[in-house]
């Protein structure tokens, strides 16, 4: 089928027919008449990105029963029908069919342009997500790091080039990008596969604790350390260990990890024996630790040890082009879960998906997709009102600041502190605009554990 805007048109009156294809072409569409509904039904198919007119009363097929065969072919697929004889009870009756339009003879030209831009506009959305539905499950058939931009593709290329490799890696990239999906596939995609992936959030544990729980100890190594424990370390030897939050490890930490690094050997704490390992080490950072503005107490040594071959990965924002691919991609993965239809995505949320900025990133895409799926996301995307239809500066600040505040909770995933300091303002005033908002800062905050470890 062509791209044009295309209109099946069917009618058994030659003039009629047309006098329609004329008005039709003249409104920009492109018109394929037809004599006779089965003439029409051996050339429909569901790939068919157009509408189809059609007369009611003809010879052979009507247009009812022509209907009902278009329906099973393709239940999404507008059907206007037009009758000369004004037949109230069979045009409801066929609305409730799910026939789009029923036009009565004489109309004016209008009335049948409008309607067939209607019903193409919608025959248009349709075909997009499922084109895009189709895309996503191949994408995510055979990848889940999903993303068809320039960028994303180098990044997959580079990650299949050294998964098999021993060699460190140091993934930067802000909330939510997926850094962590990345080291997962490094894990994954490597020969280490069998062995644990094992992670730790440095940012997420006291200083007192991240010692023994990377290194282990032994009994009675400090007070409350009862039995031997086996660390982190240890534990991803054969395997992968990540090290998220690695701007956050504590300096004392840093200069044993880096002795690990260099010597691929532990020395457990209440021991002086050291244990070799054999570790595949891959850190997340959120911030760019070759800047020494951004890395603060970062060791620089042990930047440059991690930074053997950094991935970056661009903010969501700054690859426009895969959002619909992921969007599409984690509705369907929502409306599964929900047991529920996937949902046709509205021009409102059309227009949200490319407008908003996502300081989440793709996680706060995903979380989107589930309000979406849920139906819970109100009247979105709705320009704010002019000034003139009554929404005064002061209202119009209101929204703006709300907007500010569950941005901020977003990126920060309803961590009071980020947030606080991401805005600038004290906490009482925080709060207190929260509730005036009626932003409920729990519906920001994150599910998973903060420590984590899968083996
Ligand atoms: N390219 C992608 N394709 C599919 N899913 C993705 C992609 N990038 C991220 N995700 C999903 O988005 C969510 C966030 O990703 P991830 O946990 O890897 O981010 P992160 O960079 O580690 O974030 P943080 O810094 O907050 O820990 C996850 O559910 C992940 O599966
Ligand atoms: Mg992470």
């Amino acid at each position: 089928m062509s791209d044009a805007a295309s209109v099946f048109l069917i009618d058994d009156d030659r003039d009629l027919r047309k006098a329609m294809q004329q008005t039709l072409e003249l409104a920009g569409f492109t018109v394929s008449p037809f004599a006779s509904a089965i003439e029409a039904l051996d050339v429909l198919s569901p790939e068919f990105g157009g509408v189809v007119i059609s007369d009611i009363r003809m010879p052979g097929l009507d247009g009812l029963a022509f209907f009902q065969k278009v329906a099973a072919l393709d239940p999404d697929l507008p059907v206007i029908l037009v009758t000369g004889h004004g037949d109230i009870p069979m045009a409801v009756q066929a609305m409730q069919d799910g026939v789009y339009d029923f036009i009565a003879k004489p109309f004016a030209a209008d009335r049948l342009v409008q309607s067939a831009r209607r019903a193409e506009e919608k025959r248009r959305l349709v075909m997009e997500n499922r084109a895009l539905r189709r895309a996503a499950e191949a994408a995510s058939d055979s990848l889940p790091l999903i993303g068809q931009t320039p960028v994303m593709e180098r990044l997959r290329q580079t990650l299949k080039h050294i998964a098999d490799t021993d060699v460190d890696v140091l993934v930067a990239g802000e909330t939510g990008s997926g850094k962590e999906v990345v080291a997962t596939l490094l894990h994954q995609w490597s020969r280490r596969r069998n062995g644990n992936f094992v992670a730790l959030n440095c940012g997420a544990l006291p200083e007192t604790v991240i010692e023994s729980e990377l290194f282990g100890h032994e009994p009675g190594a400090f007070t409350g350390a009862v039995k031997k424990r086996i660390g982190r370390i240890e534990h991803a030897s054969g395997g992968t260990l990540f090290l998220d939050e690695i701007e956050a490890m504590p300096p004392a930490t840093q200069v044993k990890m880096l002795r690990v690094l260099e010597a691929r050997e532990i020395t457990p704490l209440g021991t002086n024996a050291t244990r070799p390992v054999d570790i595949r080490v891959v850190a997340a950072a959120k911030v760019d630790l070759g800047d020494p503005a951004e890395r603060g107490d970062f060791r620089e040594d042990l930047y440059y040890r991690l930074n053997v071959v950094t991935l970056s990965i661009p903010p969501l924002r700054e690859r426009h082009e895969d959002i619909p691919l992921l969007f599409s991609h984690f509705l369907t993965r929502a409306a599964e879960r929900f047991q529920r239809d996937v949902p046709a995505v509205s021009p409102a949320v059309q227009h949200h998906l490319m407008s908003h900025s996502w300081p989440g990133n793709v996680r706060e895409l995903s979380h989107f997709a589930e309000r979406v799926a849920l139906g819970v996301e109100g009247n979105l995307g709705e320009p704010l009102p002019p000034a003139a239809a009554g929404a005064s500066l002061p209202e119009r600040l209101e929204r703006y600041e709300a907007e500010i505040l569950k941005d901020a909770l977003t990126a920060h995933r309803g961590d009071v502190k980020e947030t606080l300091e991401a805005l600038g303002i004290p906490r009482k005033t925080f709060y207190d605009k929260l509730q005036r908002h009626g932003i409920n800062r729990a519906d920001y905050v994150e599910r998973s554990a903060p420590a984590s470890s899968r083996e």
